[in-house]
């Protein structure tokens, strides 16, 4: 397979360009990494994976035969036709996607390597931009003589912490393009895969990656509120989130309430895609709520703390986890990033610990203790919040928390800990939208 695989190049060597650039090796096309900074480029030479995310490491290194790592973009040009772009695209101030770092690449292609045709290039786009891209990019191409150059938009949808497994069984592989060479030769690409192909045109390939984690979003968002009605009535919000999933119109997925969705891509793909509206006259009223709901079940933490413990002035609270989910290192958009500052602004002092995160995390967080284990950071605590659901939190020995907490709160952001065993410790349990402690025993 490997001889007939044509090479690519992939521009931007963050999560999704990794993935996608080890992904396509491991089907057997040689890649060209292509990255502006110079730092990550000499760790990837040198085997090293600048991200946290499983099997990543293990991909890369088994296929390091054909991956291929540089700044220079024209060394991908000069031996890739299809480049993928996965650059960053934050959020501006404004709220609109900065795509400078997308422009920066167009720019960079010299106008005679845009030759037309089947010998031409094409820059097929990773990145998530907002609809009508696509349009914008061609003109620019246009303005800039680079006629020849094709544009592909093939949004990736892979979720950090399953992104090699994503990439490998796709749900679905999205390809807009103008029905030429180039849609084709991403098609192709993507063939061993077997997953079911939507090819379109670009603005709705565009807009299925918006649209897509936008409903994801309004999904939590949901259940969110869904769950703070609960609390107000004595419902648990699991028992109704497994009753309605079953629905399969509904499905369980993306119903667990917690405290909020954070990462890389639903706080700003939202916040595009109302923009978007915006900008053309719509007020999209429903991703309004869906951010401010969002915000709010951050916050819902320290009313819960207050509930319970009077005033935060000089109370000790331990934040498990810091990573916006777990099997990640990514900080971006992270509940605890809101959680420690409000707690701290509150008064309290505040012992973190994440088992990967803690790297990313001491740039952002400032004034907290970092602890070396979950158990040294519940040391002297009076009251413990699961803010990640990292799989070691899950099985702590609720024994051994206890004997080192001073109080006996345990607020699980999360919903993912056994009430029961933290009870049993003689704990006091509180999940969001389900009852404490008291209600749950039985
Ligand atoms: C998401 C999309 O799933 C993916 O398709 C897209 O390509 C990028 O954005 P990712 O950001 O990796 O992927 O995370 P995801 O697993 O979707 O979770 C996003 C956030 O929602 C997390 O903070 C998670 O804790 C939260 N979440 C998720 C909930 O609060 N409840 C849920 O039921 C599911």
């Amino acid at each position: 397979m490997s001889a007939e695989r044509q090479p690519i190049g992939v521009i931007g060597t963050g999560y999704v360009g990794l993935v996608t650039a080890a992904g396509f090796a491991q089907l057997g096309s040689d890649v060209f990494c292509i990255d502006i900074d110079a730092d990550k480029i000499a760790r990837l030479k040198a085997g090293e994976i600048p991200i946290y995310e499983p099997g990543l490491a293990e991909m890369v290194a088994a296929n390091s035969a054909r991956m291929h790592f540089s700044t220079k973009i024209a060394d991908a040009l000069a031996r890739a036709r299809l480049l993928f772009v996965a650059v960053g695209t934050p959020p501006t101030y404004s709220g609109d996607a900065d795509l400078s770092a997308v422009h920066a690449v167009v720019e960079a292609i010299p106008a005679g390597s845009a030759r037309g045709g089947e010998q031409g290039h094409a820059l097929v786009m990773k990145s998530t931009v907002p609809a009508g891209t696509g349009a914008s990019i061609k003109r620019v191409l246009a303005e800039q003589g680079k006629h020849g150059l094709c544009y592909v938009s093939c949004p990736e949808f892979l979720k950090e912490g399953s992104a090699v497994k994503d990439f490998m069984s796709p749900d679905r592989v999205v390809i807009g393009d103008d029905g030429d060479w180039a849609g084709d030769a991403v098609v192709e690409l993507y063939a061993p895969l077997d997953a079911p192909l939507v090819r379109t045109d670009i603005a709705s390939a565009e807009m299925v990656k918006l649209a897509s984690n936008a409903f994801l979003a309004t999904k939590i968002s949901f259940i969110n509120e869904i769950a703070n009605v609960c609390e107000e009535t004595g419902a648990d919000v699991v028992e109704v989130a497994k009753g309605m999933g079953l629905d399969d119109r509904i499905g369980h997925k993306f119903l667990q309430a917690g405290i909020g969705f954070g990462g890389s891509c639903f706080p700003k793909d939202v916040n595009a895609l109302k923009q978007l509206a915006g900008n053309s006259g719509y007020h999209f009223q429903l991703l309004n709520a869906v951010i401010e709901v969002n915000e709010l079940q951050k916050r819902r933490v320290i009313s819960k703390l207050l509930k319970h413990l009077g005033s935060l002035v000089g109370v000790k609270v331990c934040l498990l986890g810091l990573a916006f989910k777990p099997n990640t290192d990514d900080m971006r958009d992270a509940s605890s990033l809101v959680l420690s500052a409000r707690l701290q602004a509150d008064g309290a002092h505040v012992r973190v610990y994440d088992p990967v995160a803690e790297r990313e995390a001491r740039s952002l967080i400032r004034g907290v203790h970092f602890a070396t284990d979950a158990l040294d950071a519940a040391q002297g605590a009076d009251a413990v919040v699961l803010v990640t659901e990292w799989r070691e939190f899950l099985e702590l020995d609720w024994a051994q928390v206890a004997a080192r907490m001073s109080g006996k709160l345990v607020l699980d952001g999360r919903n993912a800990l056994d009430a029961h065993a933290v009870a049993a410790a003689g704990l006091t349990y509180e999940g969001i939208g389900r009852g404490s402690l008291t209600s749950l025993s039985g």
